[in-house]
C-alpha cells in the first residue's frame, strides 16, 4: 500500500529537478499526479513514463487564470485536489545594489506570488471538502541572510511567512500546511554544469553531512509532510539540508573532518 494511495496532487514546477523527483516518488506512493510546469515537453514524457492517472498540465504559477483553469481540468479529469506541492521556482544571483526593480519582481512573481496563487486555487476546495495538505517549498535562505540573493531570499522568507499564515488560517477548516527548507540540493539550480555528485560534494566541505542534497531526498520530506504520517504537523518549517543551517565545520578545528 502506498503512501498517497489515490490521493490527488498538485505539484508544480513538477517536470524537473525537485519537482520532477517529488512527482516520481508521490505516483510511487499511489498518487495521482498533475504535474504542472511551463516544461512542456518534459512534461509530458514524464507523465507518459509515469502512467496511471499522472497527467501534465502547463502552468505558469504566475498566471491567476490558469491556476483556475488547471485546477478546474485536474478536478474533471483526476478529482478533486488532496495536495499541493508549491514547488516552482527560480534563482537569482546579484548583488542587492545591482538588482533591477523588474528583476526582483520577477523572481518574487514566481517563488513566493505563485505559492499565494496556488494557495487561492485550491484552497476553497480543500476547505469546502475539510481536508487537504499543502507543502510550500521554500529554502534555507528562508532563514537566514546571503550575499547575492536579495530577490530570492525574500521571496523565500515570504513564502515561510505566507505558510505561517496559511497555517493560522486553513488548519480549523481541516487544511494542513507546512513549508519546507531544503539546503543546497543537486539539481540545475544549484548544479548548473550538471557535475558529478562527488565534484558536487567537495563545495559543500563546510556542511556538517559534507555533501549536496538529492532531490530525491527533499522529495522524501515532501512525502511526509503530505502523507497521513503528519496528521499533527502544521505550520511547521521541515529544514532539509544536511545540517547547513545549524553551523559550519572548521577545518582544522577538533571535531572537524580529519581532526578526530
Ligand atoms: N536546488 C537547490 O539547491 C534548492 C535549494 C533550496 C530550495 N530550492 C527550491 O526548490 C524548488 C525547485 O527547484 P529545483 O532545484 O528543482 O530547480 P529547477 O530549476 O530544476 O526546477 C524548477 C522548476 O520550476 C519550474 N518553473 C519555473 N518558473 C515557473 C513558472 N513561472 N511556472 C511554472 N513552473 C515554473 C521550472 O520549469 C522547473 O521545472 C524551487 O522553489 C527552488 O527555489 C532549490
Amino acid at each position: 500500500m502506498g503512501r498517497l494511495d489515490g490521493k490527488v496532487v498538485i505539484i508544480t514546477g513538477g517536470a524537473r529537478g525537485m519537482g520532477e523527483a517529488t512527482s516520481r516518488l508521490f505516483a510511487a506512493e499511489g498518487a495521482r499526479v498533475a504535474i504542472c510546469d511551463v516544461l512542456e515537453e518534459q512534461g509530458v514524457a514524464l507523465a507518459a513514463e509515469l502512467g496511471g492517472d499522472a497527467r501534465f498540465y502547463r502552468l505558469d504559477v504566475t498566471d491567476e487564470n490558469g491556476w483556475a483553469e488547471v485546477v478546474a481540468a485536474v478536478e474533471a479529469e483526476i478529482g478533486p485536489v488532496d495536495t499541493l506541492v508549491n514547488n516552482a521556482g527560480v534563482l537569482l544571483f546579484s548583488s542587492l545594489l545591482e538588482t533591477s526593480l523588474a528583476d526582483y519582481e520577477r523572481v518574487l512573481r514566481i517563488n513566493l506570488v505563485g505559492e499565494f496563487l496556488g494557495i487561492k486555487a485550491v484552497g476553497p476546495g480543500m476547505v469546502a471538502r475539510g481536508k487537504g495538505a499543502i507543502v510550500n517549498i521554500s529554502s534555507v535562505d528562508g532563514m537566514k541572510g546571503a550575499n547575492g540573493l536579495a530577490a530570492y531570499a525574500s521571496s523565500k522568507w515570504g513564502v515561510r511567512g505566507l505558510t505561517k499564515v496559511a497555517a493560522m488560517e486553513l488548519g480549523h477548516k481541516g487544511v494542513r500546511v507546512n513549508s519546507v527548507h531544503p539546503g543546497g540540493v543537486d539539481t540545475i539550480m544549484s548544479n548548473y554544469a550538471a557535475a558529478p555528485r562527488e565534484e558536487v560534494d567537495k563545495q559543500y566541505g563546510n556542511v556538517p553531512l559534507q555533501r549536496i542534497g538529492g532531490p530525491e531526498e527533499i522529495a522524501q520530506a515532501s512525502l511526509f509532510l503530505a502523507s497521513d504520517d503528519a496528521s499533527y504537523i502544521h505550520g511547521a518549517e521541515l529544514v532539509v539540508d544536511g545540517g547547513m543551517i545549524v553551523g559550519q565545520y572548521y577545518d582544522g578545528m577538533p571535531g572537524a573532518p580529519g581532526v578526530g
